[in-house]
């Protein structure tokens, strides 16, 4: 089989170096990719948003998949794209369609998703800006911190947390009327806070049944405790230490179960991953977000927890015979810790020659934002690469981590030291 695997960060190196340990899995084409999906599969020049190269590189060929890896695809429709056209159409494409892919593309549908199905969330409601001036007295009606979402994609910058009534106003009014994060922020959810700790849920689905895939969490803050702006990620645990079976209950039977069971009920075509983002108040999961893709990096730390063959599994997914499907998963832990360019979320550079790969033996290193320049392995994007190892518990498996990332060097280097630090 020929599969075609879309994107270009951590999350796609994981999948691909996964999947070609099928042997399923002849021919594997990542687009764009980075240096660390061209030792393993071939890098095409192609943006995953050009539909039309897409499909020309796919029937040219003769691929018999498509991964999609980011959102940005999915929202746009790929998986329509592909089913609308007949020399495509017989071809599986791995995500959502594109109506799906809304509960990503915009905060208001998730929302009325998750009300119309029951669904614990946060309370809201959103505003446009005909309606700024309603919105500013919602908030008078909130207790802060006032939590404000951009309805569109945001690059992950779209959710502001704000302490002071008055800042929030102006901040609600630069959204709206100012287009502080452009048409994304011409609608904006006004949501109720939540105090608890983050999880993140990942499951796929094949549209009438699903598997739960082991859980994560994720370190978005740049800083060490948790401060500073956020970015991606920054490191991430599999499996989240204080998720016990009764937790994981609740989140089956109020959250999975029926999001999955909306799908069906809405119409939804869904053949693909749920990332489905929560907190947990007082051991009560409320979902605060979804995600029509896996998460960088959790993918990270999940996808090396899967003793099953993903390549089947995707095989699985698109012939909706997933509840046929036996998912066996690695019992130990695994964490991952992300090397980024100094200066990351904001200005950084790129170019700067990594040496020490070639030390690290007993950690994975899956690579992000990293091309070949000649010989070399340089840096080519904020987060640069990362660093996934195994334990018995997540702390041995942080240790060996860190070992190895002193190992490895390039100019201006940055990770966090703390990575699990809320989990002891
Ligand atoms: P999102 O893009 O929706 O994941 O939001 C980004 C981050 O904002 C999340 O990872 C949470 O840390 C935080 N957040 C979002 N919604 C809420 C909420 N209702 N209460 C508290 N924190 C939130
Ligand atoms: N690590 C968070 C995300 O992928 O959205």
């Amino acid at each position: 089989m020929t599969i075609l695997l879309l994107g270009s960060g951590g999350r796609e190196h994981a999948f691909a170096w996964k999947m070609i340990q099928s042997p399923l899995c002849e021919k594997l084409f990542v687009a764009p990719g980075n240096a660390g999906t061209a030792a393993i599969a071939t890098n095409v020049a192609m943006s995953p948003t050009d539909f039309d190269a897409v499909k020309a590189f796919v029937l040219q060929e003769k691929v018999n998949m498509v991964v999609v890896g980011p959102e940005d695809p999915l929202v746009k429709g790929i998986y329509d794209y592909f089913k609308n056209d007949e020399s495509l159409n017989h071809i599986p494409v791995i995500g959502p369609s594109k109506l799906g892919a809304q509960l990503e593309g915009s905060k208001e549908f998730a929302k009325e998703f998750l009300m119309k199905h029951n669904i614990p969330t946060a309370a809201y409601d959103s505003f446009t800006a005909e309606t700024v001036e309603e919105g500013c007295k919602f908030l008078e009606t909130l207790q802060p911190p006032f939590v404000l979402k951009a309805d569109g994609l945001a690059a992950g910058k779209g959710v502001l947390i704000i302490q002071d009534l008055e800042e929030a106003k102006t901040e609600l009014r630069n959204m709206l009327v100012h287009e502080k994060f452009g048409a994304a922020s011409s609608k904006v959810v006004i949501e109720e806070f939540l105090d608890g700790i983050e999880l993140s849920c990942f499951v796929l689905t094949d549209g009438k049944s699903y598997k739960i895939l082991p859980t994560a969490k994720d370190y978005k803050r740049i800083g060490e405790g948790d401060t500073g702006l956020n970015t991606g990620g920054m490191g991430a645990v599999s499996p989240v230490p204080y998720v016990d079976a009764v937790l994981m209950e609740k989140i089956e039977t109020r959250i999975v179960k029926p999001t999955i069971e909306g799908f069906q009920k809405d119409g939804i075509e869904y053949k693909g991953f749920v990332f489905i983002g929560l907190i947990n108040v007082k051991n009560e999961p409320i979902v605060i977000e979804y995600n029509v893709r896996m998460g960088d990096p959790e993918t990270e730390v999940v996808v090396p927890r899967l003793e099953s063959d993903l390549f089947e599994l995707f095989l699985a997914v698109s012939n909706q015979k997933l509840d046929e499907f036996e998912l066996k998963v690695d019992p130990r832990s695994a964490t991952t810790i992300m090397v980024v360019s100094g200066g990351y979320p904001e200005d950084f550079e790129k170019g700067k020659v990594i040496s020490g790969l070639e030390n690290i033996t007993d950690s994975i290193v899956f690579h992000a934002g990293t091309k070949l320049d000649n010989e070399n392995v340089v840096t080519n994007g904020g987060r640069v690469l990362t660093v996934t190892s195994y334990g018995d518990d997540f702390q041995q498996a942080i240790k060996k981590s860190y070992q190895n990332i002193d190992k490895l060097n390039f100019d201006k280097m940055y990770f966090r030291k703390d990575i699990g630090f809320d989990l002891l």
